[in-house]
């Protein structure tokens, strides 16, 4: 029998995660085999679990966000060794090896989208999106980056999924947006957070965002320059900005997308301005030219995103280790994979302020 290991595994849709043995995969062409140590908990995971989209086979194994060790190397991988840090976004649904098709992007099917997962105890990672890990950083606070950095860098930057601007890691770039305002709504959240982060190094200013005043603090600490409580009204918000700028909004990034706050958004927007969210549209863009809404998709290998996510991945160790991009704050689940099934729950009742949950796979009894 192949070596095995542990995984949270749910065993079909809309059913009970189980603690589950599970071969341990070997890399192929350009990919790793990476133990992971420590892997972050996203909502996706529990919205997964509860409509059931995304995953087509079960059972699945679920889980994005990795942070961990380098074990094996699969052929022509020539920038990682054994016993390498590392993290990764593995977005296991949607995948450069599958053959299935949708008119946006790939969907992986089958077994095989469980080797990439990350609730478990060993997987595989694409090592064109894999960054080293610098000595600074913790593997807990490294597995709190990928997906949520690469969620606002689609959405901001993405031709495709987001709204199109010059990255700031390009040569000719730096400050593109300079004296541009930005709002962000949910600047606390894991997509809020580093959005603020891309937002600031884009060069835009003022960066005004939203979140619980128990959070101000952070938010700041991310690069926001001007904060509101979440609870004021559009009207409210419009008000006090008009305070701040009197240049119009023609960015603003909902990292919620709640109908309540894309509303909030909508109302905020200058009229050839873009709206960009993390979840389907509940606004209706104006006819004809005016403002427009974006709906991001984070996979790295959607093959709309290749090109951007392999060299913002290419940049990521570099920003990590000069402490321009700084992870979320986290908090580690107790009891290894099982912990998860907790940390789950927490994040849908909304119990989870200004954090990242994460979980120890190797500690799993
Ligand atoms: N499209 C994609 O590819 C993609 C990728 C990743 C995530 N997403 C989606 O993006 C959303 C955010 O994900 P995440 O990981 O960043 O979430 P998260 O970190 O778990 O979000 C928690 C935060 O949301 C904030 N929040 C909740 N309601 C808010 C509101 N009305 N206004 C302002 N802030 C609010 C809370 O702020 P306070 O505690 O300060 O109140 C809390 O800190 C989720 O719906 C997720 O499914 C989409």
């Amino acid at each position: 029998m192949s070596p095995q290991q542990k995984a949270l595994v749910l065993p079909k849709k809309q059913g009970n995660f189980e603690i589950g043995s599970r071969s341990i995969p070997s890399p192929g062409a350009g990919q790793l085999l990476v133990k992971i140590q420590s892997a972050a908990l996203n909502p996706v995971d529990y919205k997964i679990k509860d409509i059931g989209f995304f995953v087509t086979d079960y059972p699945a194994v679920l889980g994005t966000d990795i942070a961990g060790i380098v074990e094996e190397l699969g052929e022509g991988v020539d920038n990682f060794r054994k016993g390498d840090r590392v993290l990764d976004n593995s977005f296991p649904w949607v995948r450069p090896e599958c053959i299935g098709s949708t008119s946006v992007y790939r969907l992986a099917h089958g077994d095989f989208t469980n080797d990439f997962a990350a609730f478990q105890q060993y997987t595989l990672t694409d090592a064109r999106c894999t960054a080293k890990i610098p000595s600074s950083e913790s593997f807990d606070s490294a597995a709190t980056v990928p997906l949520g950095l690469d969620t606002a860098l689609v959405g901001l930057y993405g031709n495709h999924f987001g709204a199109g601007l010059t990255p700031p890691w390009t040569k000719s770039a730096g400050g593109h947006e300079s004296k541009k305002p930005i709002v962000i709504l949910g600047g606390s959240s894991s997509v809020g957070s580093y959005t603020i982060q891309l937002a600031r190094l884009s060069g835009f200013y003022p960066i005004i965002t939203t979140a619980s005043p128990s959070n101000e603090e952070l938010v700041r600490k991310y690069g926001a320059t001007h904060f509101f409580d979440r609870n004021l009204s559009g009207e409210e918000l419009k008000a006090a900005i008009s305070k701040i700028t009197d240049s119009p909004i023609g960015i603003v990034y909902d990292a919620i997308s709640l109908p309540e706050t894309q509303s909030i958004g909508w109302e905020l927007l200058a009229n050839d301005g873009t709206l960009v969210l993390t979840l389907p549209a509940s606004v209706k863009e104006d006819e004809g030219k005016g403002r427009k809404v974006i709906q991001t998709f984070a996979g790295p290998h959607a093959p709309q995103n290749e090109e951007l996510c392999s060299s913002s991945w290419a940049v990521v160790e570099k920003w990590l280790s000069e402490g321009t991009i700084q992870p979320n704050k986290y908090e580690v689940l107790p009891n290894g994979l099982e912990g998860i099934i907790g940390g789950l729950e927490r994040m849908k009742l909304g119990q989870v302020s200004g954090t990242k949950l994460v979980a120890h796979p190797q500690e799993t009894q």
